[in-house]
């Protein structure tokens, strides 16, 4: 099986109950997509896209706890996600490792939590400007994908997003040598420890935009993209999709 193409959107901390007329939108411009797409929205739009979309693209969180219930102010759990409709999670995302002190292992507990509820987890890892200026972009990654991807995981409940953070919501993208080099050890790592590694979709995310997408979607192992600004409006995130399909 080779990996799914898939274009996923993150809208953060984006988007009311009007903003789903983009999504309306993107469908009825991209009907039949030739890639899986996803839209992982603010927690309080996931239940009325779910029911929106009906199933012609998936939803996601964009978090969720380690634990099934209980005295957690604010969190929500993997299952509630799923009776929300939706069915991915994004984790380890890196405005939550910096925002929130996610660890590694945090990120793997969650993830082990979203395998149980039946989410793929959409796991992020990414270096720092700092990192990668002093030569330790391959062994952060390398450190980070060791410590948040648990065991169980598959190319059917698991995808990778490597996500520069300096890239991030700053119009800067690595060239595309850089993120070759580092989907290619994401796909080396995947594949010394998962039986099925070769098959995970691997996404590039870090201001993926209409007018870079398909240069980044032609480098090796980048099976599609996290894209976080451009996702929000239709006129963006189609022409992503399209060149992606
Ligand atoms: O998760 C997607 C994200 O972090 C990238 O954001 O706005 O640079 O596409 P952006």
């Amino acid at each position: 099986m080779a990996p799914r193409k898939l274009a996923a959107g993150n809208w953060k901390m984006n988007g009311t109950l009007a903003s789903l007329a983009e999504i309306d939108q993107l469908l009825a411009d991209h009907p039949r997509p030739g890639c899986d797409v996803l839209i992982c929205p603010p927690a309080t739009l996931v239940h009325a896209l779910a029911g929106r979309v009906e199933g012609k693209i998936a939803v996601g969180g964009q978090d969720c706890h380690a634990k099934t219930s209980g005295a957690h102010t604010g969190d929500i759990a993997a299952a509630q996600l799923r009776d929300a409709g939706a069915s991915h999670v994004i984790l380890g995302h890196s405005e939550r490792r910096t925002d929130h002190g996610e660890t590694d292992a945090d990120v793997a507990a969650k993830s082990v939590a979203a395998y149980e509820a039946g989410l793929v987890a959409v796991i992020c890892v990414g270096e720092t400007e700092a990192q990668r200026d002093a030569g330790e972009t391959l062994d952060v990654i390398s450190t980070q994908l060791a410590g948040s991807i648990p065991e169980g995981a598959t190319a059917a409940n698991t995808v990778i997003a490597y996500e520069p953070v300096w890239a991030i919501g700053t119009g800067r993208t690595p060239t595309s040598e850089q993120i070759a080099e580092v989907h290619a050890l994401i796909r080396d790592r995947l594949a010394a420890r998962f039986a099925d590694g070769a098959d995970f979709a691997l996404l590039y995310g870090g201001s993926v935009k209409p007018g870079n997408a398909a240069e980044i979607f032609a480098i090796p192992h980048v099976n599609g993209a996290l894209v976080g600004g451009a996702s929000l409006r239709a006129a963006d995130f189609g022409p992503i999709i399209s060149a992606l399909s």
